[in-house]
């Protein structure tokens, strides 16, 4: 059937001439494709060393086959709250049940995927690293838990992994492997972003609105950047000058004075490297600690020693607050590379189409602004994009490949898309390349927004599309129009009847935006949907639900 040749693993076999040796299973759980990226990497690294290597998502991997598995390396990333990200839901729950087998044969380590500002940091890979542990594995490397400047870690794990596989394996060929860079890759990447200059910077959302939703428009003429629907621009942001000045101020730094910021002694400028190089907008409990021992506080080593009033301090504070709430005695700026963690990148949904705009790229983006601990503050990226930022300033970016995130491209298959919000954001992208390509065929966008008058965006594009036959249908939830909230899981109830028929004629389904609330709810009305609809009991609907995420015909970019 279809869906047990997907699922089949690929293994493929080192030269005949090779002593057999254990072969080497590579499991990943990837939101973005970060950790499928990286597992792709080392089971390459694997092969050039002459290892039998099987390489699956955890979705794609069947439970049965644990029990023949010898070493085992998880890349995993940990999704929101500490949930494993969706491709690693059901394995998670597998080995966490009693249906676990023992795994007294099996080596293995974990990578573990994360982002320090949440609470429950790694928390997925920290699970794996423990249960397989409980089933009798040997741990064969210590986990490794890194943040969203993962790669530096991440290549040191894969390095010492695969110096202990070698020597395991005892019998590997002399010649060393080489460690080749694929000619294909573009050369513009998260580690050397393309620094483009922005073409338009438009505000979407009417006079009146709650909300400044805006288009960019970025040219990316000369980088040989590609795109493909689905897929995300990553920004590197600079930092708010003022705050910069701010800080600088209060340490009472010289803004010249030059710092190393990295492990390999490159140096900026004071001034340069609080502005492009480090994060100062975000505290976490890893910042406070390592903070703590350089700003020789009591009262600060007090605060790191009570995790439960750390949680609360750090929550909406930033660097400025934190040096104005417990001054260091004295801080040397070359320190600084010591506490602060690099600014990660921040990746948003393309909403144009490569086909259509090959030299540009197309974001749709609210602008973050909030009041908190008396100061108005607001989103590092998208205020810098809103109060900053004109056409002819550049932006250093890079293109996220979305793995977990792709349309099909044919007129037989129907296209079910769920966008509230900037979640419209990549269905704008996907008809847009679809009217390029002038493929026809069913396609239906729900889309919802607090009100008509100020929040439809791309309003006239919709009708366009509607018209000229790229659009099939459009259904339209305006939250506070009303004295009765609507949202698009209301529109679907609606259209219940309908919205089975097209997924039972294989329509693909596709979330995009917020994930806490509307995803989940969303999520639900899936469920109640195809039950009602199907006279499935909740159970078989989910089961029908988990089946569509298995096949790849329920996609999301949730966030
Ligand atoms: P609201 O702000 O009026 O509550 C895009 O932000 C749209 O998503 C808005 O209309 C917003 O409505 C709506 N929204 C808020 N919570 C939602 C939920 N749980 N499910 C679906 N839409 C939601």
């Amino acid at each position: 059937s279809q869906s047990s040749s997907q699922n089949v693993t690929t293994i493929e076999k080192s030269a005949p001439e090779q002593i057999a040796t254990r072969t080497v299973t590579i499991l990943y759980g990837s939101e973005t494709g970060n950790g499928q990226a990286l597992s792709e990497q080392l089971s390459k690294q694997l092969k050039d060393l002459q290892r039998d290597v099987t390489i699956s998502s955890m979705d794609d991997f069947k439970p049965k086959k644990l029990k023949e598995v010898e070493d085992l390396l998880i890349i995993t990333a940990t999704h929101g709250e500490g949930d494993p990200p969706d491709n690693a839901i059901q394995f998670h729950e597998f080995l966490h049940s009693r249906k676990a087998p023992k795994l007294e044969n099996v080596n293995f380590s974990v990578l573990s995927l994360g982002d320090e500002s949440y609470e429950h940091f790694c928390q997925t890979g920290k699970d794996f690293d423990k249960r397989l542990e409980e089933l009798g594995a040997t741990r064969i490397h210590p986990r490794v838990d890194c943040d969203v400047d993962y790669e530096e870690l991440a290549e040191e794990w894969i390095t010492e992994v695969l110096a202990i596989l070698k020597k395991d394996a005892g019998n590997t060929p002399d010649t060393t492997a080489t460690n080749p860079t694929p000619a294909e890759q573009p050369i513009y990447s998260k580690s050397n972003p393309y620094t483009a200059e922005v073409l338009d910077n438009i505000i979407l959302t009417g006079k009146g609105s709650n909300k400044e939703t805006r288009h960019i428009e970025i040219s990316l003429e000369g980088s040989n950047l590609h795109y493909e629907p689905g897929d995300c621009l990553a920004i590197y942001p600079k930092n708010d000058p003022a705050l910069v000045q701010a800080i600088i101020k209060e340490f009472q730094w010289n803004a010249e004075q030059t710092i190393p910021i990295n492990k390999q002694g490159e140096i900026r400028s004071v001034q340069e490297a609080l502005t492009s190089i480090f994060e100062i907008t975000r505290l976490t409990k890893g910042l406070l600690e390592k903070a703590s021992t350089y700003f020789d506080n009591e009262k600060l080593h007090e605060l790191v020693a009570d995790s439960e009033k750390a949680k609360t301090y750090i929550d909406g504070r930033d660097l400025l607050d934190l040096i104005i709430d417990y001054p260091p005695k004295q801080l040397d700026p070359t320190s600084i590379m010591h506490f602060l963690r690099k600014i990660p990148a921040r990746q948003y949904s393309i909403s144009s189409s490569y086909q259509a705009n090959p030299d540009e790229v197309h974001l749709t983006l609210a602008t973050v602004r909030y009041h908190t601990h008396g100061r108005d503050r607001s989103g590092v990226c998208t205020g810098e994009i809103a109060d900053r930022i004109k056409p002819g300033d550049q932006l250093n970016v890079y293109v996220h490949k979305n793995p977990n995130f792709k349309f099909p491209m044919d007129e037989e298959t129907p296209v079910i898309m769920i966008g509230p919000g900037t979640g419209i954001a990549p269905f704008r992208g996907y008809i847009e390349e679809r009217e390029e390509l002038e493929l026809k065929g069913k396609t239906w966008v729900f889309f919802g927004d607090q009100h008509f008058r100020t929040d439809f965006l791309y309003q006239v594009d919709w009708q366009n599309w509607l018209k000229q036959g790229y659009l099939s249908k459009m259904d339209v939830a305006f939250s506070r129009d009303n004295e009765q909230k609507v949202y698009v899981q209301h529109r679907m109830q609606e259209k219940a009847k309908e919205l089975f028929e097209w997924i039972e004629a294989g329509a693909h389904l596709y979330v995009c935006g917020d994930e806490k609330r509307m995803a989940k709810d969303v999520h639900e009305a899936f469920v109640t949907i195809i039950s009602q609809q199907g006279n499935l009991s909740e159970e078989a609907a989910t089961e029908y639900v988990n089946k569509l995420k298995q096949e790849k015909r329920y996609q999301r970019d949730v966030y």
